[in-house]
């Protein structure tokens, strides 16, 4: 037995993701800080304040790329008012990590929309990426000197999913067609962006995180089907729009069992682990969707990654092996140029609340103590060395 070092391509990007409704605090005027129907943020990690204190930990954790996401609702509180405060505030924050040798990746929409977005019907009306359009470029000529990637939309498949056909998330529709309308209207307001930030920059790189996952059929059949629709979800919007690289969230692998409803298929497993969400921990996974993002020929950035695990027990073989399967697929030819670890801290996690411990480093809630776990420290030395080690034979 040996140890052998696998090195990942010089200017690889290392760092970490996290979103503003999720970390930030005291956002009170979004569509999920009024609704009744799901948790509440609160303060959560109060990062709006503490920026300096977490950023310094992913500078000494050896990050060197970051990504944070702008709250409309805060950038512009009524349709047409742009609050100039809260530029400044992000602009602050940029510089922060820009005088600190961050790349910076900053998401224009997660999840969240201003409380009068949402009034006026939110994304099922077509008037909201006209208004999406022009919180960006107030967003792109204030910030866009120190921003490196864009990333216009966070998983708008997702978003439609978990909105508009599960109902889950505001505004907690049930619709059947809803759902693509909304994906369609995110993808459109996603390639009036890029026109928006490239007639700024020509040079700006920019993209959309899309969740993928890997599935597997368990038997021929409607089971196969069912991941060919999937499949077509997710990919045909890469088909579709503009952009200079992918962004790639990866958590996921099913083997899919259709029973009698979509509500009935199996996600699990062939002996994997589940982390505490009940997610399948398959590494491989992570390769197969990466082979098949190299026919698109663009930079593949991993924009979000990661494990809940609040005993911090696997994160650092969960990442380990994860980093394993990016480093096949480069060798196997596809452009993977970093990786952002979800998430830096531990932070709200939607309708779950503060269930779920995604942080390499811990939070607690109560008196906003920040503790770096282990896997933060095995982590940094992947990161400082630019390369994982692993034992052969
Ligand atoms: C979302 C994050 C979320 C993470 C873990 C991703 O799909 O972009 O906001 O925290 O999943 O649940």
């Amino acid at each position: 037995m040996r140890n052998k070092i696998l090195k990942f391509p010089e200017g690889f990007l290392w760092g970490a993701s996290t979103s503003s409704y999720q970390v930030e605090g005291g956002i009170s005027n979004n569509d999920w800080a009024v609704s009744e129907r799901v948790p509440k943020a609160g303060l959560a990690c109060d990062t709006y304040n503490r920026y300096p204190e977490d950023f310094a930990i992913a500078k000494y954790l050896h990050h060197n790329a970051h990504r944070l996401s702008l709250e409309w609702a805060r950038i512009e509180p009524e349709k047409g008012h742009f609050d100039e405060d809260a530029l400044y505030h992000y602009h602050s924050m940029l510089s922060f990590l820009k005088d600190n040798g961050f790349k910076t990746f900053v998401t224009l929409h997660h999840f969240t929309n201003p409380v009068w977005v949402a009034n006026q019907g939110g994304w099922a009306n077509s008037k909201t990426t006209k208004d999406f359009c022009e919180y960006v470029s107030k967003a792109v000529q204030s910030l866009g000197q120190l921003v490196d990637f864009w990333i216009t939309v966070n998983e708008p498949k997702m978003y439609a999913g978990m909105a508009y056909a599960q109902g889950i998330w505001p505004p907690f529709q049930k619709g059947f067609l809803k759902p693509k309308k909304v994906y369609d209207s995110l993808l459109t307001a996603h390639n009036q962006a890029y026109d928006i930030i490239h007639a700024y920059d020509p040079e700006a790189q920019v993209g959309f995180s899309q969740n993928i996952a890997w599935s597997e059929a368990k038997h021929k059949g409607l089971d196969r089907l069912a991941i060919q629709f999937a499949d077509w979800l997710s990919y045909s919007a890469l088909d579709k729009t503009r952009h200079d690289f992918i962004g790639l969230n990866h958590y996921m692998y099913y083997r899919v069992h259709l029973a009698f409803s979509w509500r009935h298929y199996l996600n699990i497993s062939r002996g994997e682990k589940l982390t505490e969400r009940g997610w399948a921990i398959h590494p491989d996974a992570l390769y197969y969707v990466l082979m098949k993002l190299k026919k698109y020929r663009k930079p593949i950035y991993i924009t979000e990654n990661g494990i809940a695990d609040r005993t911090d027990r696997y994160r650092t073989s969960y990442i380990h092996d994860y980093l394993r399967a990016v480093h096949r697929a480069i060798q196997d030819g596809a452009d993977v140029r970093g990786y952002l670890h979800w998430s830096l801290l531990d932070n709200f996690e939607w309708e779950d609340g503060y269930k779920w411990k995604f942080g390499l480093v811990e939070v607690d809630f109560k008196t906003q103590k920040r503790t770096i776990r282990e896997s933060a420290f095995a982590y940094s030395h992947i990161c400082q060395d630019n390369a994982i080690e692993i034992t052969s034979n």
